[in-house]
């Protein structure tokens, strides 16, 4: 049986790993911090037909600040390409 200290130890941990995991998943949900845009948002501006960042800000009304979203854009943009490549083949 463990001590109290130790239990409040474990339920000390337990609480930062749950805390860190919905951190994790927030800063996942925006790919541009500058101009608010999610996952989302970018993926929906793909499916309208996005096919360079510069268009994904274009269809949100908005463009680039810092332009560190950009990478992260071009690399949704290619995923989504692949994945309707792969599927027409
Ligand atoms: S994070 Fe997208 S322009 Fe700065």
């Amino acid at each position: 049986m463990a001590r109290p200290c130790e239990r409040l130890a474990i339920v000390g941990t337990n609480l930062l790993k749950r805390t860190s995991r919905i951190l994790i998943e927030f800063a996942r949900v925006y790919v541009c911090n500058c101009n608010g845009l999610r996952q989302r948002d970018v993926r929906q501006a793909i499916e309208a037909g996005a096919t360079r960042p510069r268009d994904v800000f274009a269809r949100h009304k908005c463009q680039a600040q810092c332009a560190k979203c950009v990478c992260d854009m071009r690399k949704m943009i290619d995923e989504t390409c692949r994945a309707y490549a792969m599927a027409a083949e």
